[in-house]
C-alpha cells in the first residue's frame, strides 16, 4: 500500500506553480463531445480524475492525444454511441457531466449512477429537473441513468438548490437546444465561468455565467477550439493554508487572485500576510496564528472545498474557532483523524468548534476524501514527528505532483510503499 510519510517542523519557502483547475477540467473535457471538430485543451492538470474522464471518452470512441504533460487534443467524431462504460464511470462523480454533453449532442445518454467522495448524500435531482425542463425523460435501472428526448427545447429553469454540477450539466444540454434557456439560481464558481467560456469558444451563445442568471441561446453547431483552463483556486488555497500551518514564506504562482479573495481574507484574519500580484500571491506566516470563524457557502462565499484544509490550520491557532459547513451534510468525517494528533474539536451536525492547541503529535492518518487528505498533509506539517497518511489515491485525484511540489518548498514528505511486514521509501 502506498502512503505519504510527512515529518513536521520544517517551515516552507520558495515558489510553487499552480496547475489547471480540476473542477473545470472534469466538465470541459466531456464538453468536447458537443463539438463537431477537434479541440485542444491546455493547462489540464495531470491528475487521476482527468486521466479517468479522458479514458472514458477514449473508450467511447474519441481520439485522445496527450500533446504534452498539460495539453490534450481530443477528436470526438469517433463517438457513435452515447453510452459511458459502467466500469470506468462508476468511480467518479464528475462523470455525470457526460449526461449533459451526450444528451446535448445525441439527444440521449446512458451513464452509470455517480460515485465520488463520501461526505453525505449527493443527489442529482436538480440535474434531472433541468434535463426534464428541456424535454428529456429519464429512467434509472441497474446502476445506469438513461436520459433521452426527441428534441431539446430551451426553457426557463429555476434550480431549487445552488448546484455547481446541475448548473454545468444544464449548460451542456442546453448549448445546442432549440431556442433560449434561462438558468436561475445558478452557481457562480470560477469553473462555471470557465466552462461557459470554453463552450463560447466553440461557438455557443452563453451569457451571465458567474452570476445567478445564465442565458443560453441554442446553436446548431459547435466547432473545434483551442482553450486553456483556469488555475485551480482550491489547489492554490491548499498551499496557502499549508504555509499558514507550517510557517514560512512562499510565492504561489499562476493564480487568479480574484478567485482567492475569500481565502486571502480569512488567512489575513488569522494573522497570515498575503501579498497579491498580477498572477501570484506571496504568503508569509512568522508570528502566532489567531483563531477565526468560517462559514462555507457557494461562491463567492468561502469555498466548502477549503473547509478541511482551514480546520487543519485552526487546530493550532490561538483561541477558539467555529467552522460551519454550509454546503454538504456531513463534511467533518476527517475530524477523528485530527483528534488522534491531539486536536481539540467538537462537531455538532454541520458545526465544528475548534480549540487551538500548542502541540500536535504525529499519528497514522486516513484520507477520508480528496480535500480531507490534503488537510492531513497540512496538519502533519505542523505536528511533532512523522505521520503516515493512507488512502493517498484520494489526494492524487485532485493534486498534481503533490509530493514534488511540497518537497520543492522544503516539506519533509515522501511516498512510501508499505506491506504488512515492511516499509520502504519509493
Ligand atoms: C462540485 O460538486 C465539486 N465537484 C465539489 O468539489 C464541490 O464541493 C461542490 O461542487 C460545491 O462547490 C466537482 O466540481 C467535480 P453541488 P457537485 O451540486 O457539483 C446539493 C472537490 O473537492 N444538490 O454544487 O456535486 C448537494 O447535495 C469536490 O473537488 C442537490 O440537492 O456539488 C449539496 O448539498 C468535492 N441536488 C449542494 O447541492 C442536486 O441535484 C451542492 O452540491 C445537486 C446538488
Amino acid at each position: 500500500m502506498e502512503k505519504f510519510a510527512v515529518t513536521g517542523g520544517n517551515r516552507l519557502s520558495g515558489e510553487v506553480s499552480i496547475s489547471g483547475a480540476k473542477n473545470a477540467a472534469v466538465a470541459i473535457i466531456p464538453a468536447v463531445v458537443l463539438s463537431d471538430g477537434i479541440c485542444r485543451i491546455e493547462n489540464v492538470p495531470n491528475i487521476a480524475d482527468v486521466t479517468l474522464i479522458a479514458s472514458i471518452l477514449e473508450a467511447m470512441g474519441a481520439d485522445v492525444k496527450r500533446l504534452n504533460k498539460s495539453t490534450l487534443q481530443i477528436d470526438p467524431s469517433g463517438i457513435k454511441t452515447p453510452v459511458a462504460s459502467y466500469e470506468l464511470v462508476r468511480h467518479m462523480r464528475a462523470s455525470y457531466y457526460l449526461l449533459g454533453a451526450l444528451l446535448g449532442k445525441f439527444h440521449r445518454a446512458e451513464v452509470a449512477l455517480p460515485g465520488g467522495c463520501d461526505f453525505g448524500v449527493r443527489p442529482i435531482d436538480q440535474h434531472l429537473k433541468g434535463f426534464a425542463a428541456l424535454g428529456a425523460s429519464h429512467n434509472v435501472s441497474n446502476g445506469m441513468i438513461r436520459v433521452k428526448s426527441e428534441k431539446l427545447l430551451g426553457s426557463h429553469i429555476y434550480l431549487d438548490v445552488v448546484s455547481v454540477g446541475a448548473t454545468m450539466n444544464v449548460m451542456l444540454a442546453a448549448a445546442k437546444a432549440e431556442g433560449r434557456t434561462i438558468i436561475e439560481n445558478a452557481a457562480k464558481e470560477p469553473h462555471i465561468v470557465d466552462l461557459a467560456n470554453f463552450l463560447n469558444s466553440m461557438g455557443a451563445d452563453i451569457r451571465g455565467a458567474g452570476t445567478d442568471i445564465i442565458k443560453i441561446r441554442g446553436v446548431s453547431r459547435l466547432n473545434g477550439a483551442a482553450y486553456s483552463i483556469i488555475p485551480d483556486q482550491i489547489e492554490a488555497g491548499t498551499y496557502m493554508a499549508a504555509v499558514a500551518a507550517a510557517g514560512g514564506d512562499v510565492l504561489i504562482k499562476n493564480v487568479i487572485t480574484k478567485h482567492l479573495e475569500s481565502i486571502t481574507a480569512k488567512l489575513r484574519e488569522m494573522g497570515v500576510e498575503v501579498e497579491e500580484y498580477d498572477d501570484a500571491v506571496r504568503v508569509r506566516r512568522t508570528g502566532e496564528l489567531r483563531h477565526c470563524n468560517i462559514i462555507t457557502m457557494p461562491h463567492p462565499g468561502f469555498p466548502t472545498d477549503m473547509q478541511p484544509q482551514m480546520a487543519a490550520v485552526l487546530i493550532k491557532a490561538k483561541g477558539t474557532s467555529i467552522v460551519k459547513e454550509g454546503v454538504w451534510d456531513n463534511r467533518f468525517k476527517y475530524v477523528d483523524e485530527l483528534r488522534r494528533m491531539g486536536a481539540k474539536i467538537s462537531v455538532n451536525e454541520k458545526t465544528a468548534v475548534i480549540e487551538g492547541v500548542d502541540v500536535l503529535n504525529a499519528s497514522p492518518l486516513k484520507s477520508t476524501d480528496l480535500r480531507a487528505g490534503a488537510a492531513m498533509i497540512i496538519a502533519a506539517l505542523s505536528a511533532n514527528g512523522t505521520s503516515n497518511i493512507e488512502d493517498i489515491q484520494y489526494i492524487e485525484r485532485g493534486y498534481e505532483d503533490v509530493v514534488e511540489k511540497f518537497r520543492s518548498l522544503g516539506a519533509d514528505i515522501k511516498r512510501i510503499h508499505t506491506t504488512e511486514t515492511n516499509t520502504q521509501t519509493a
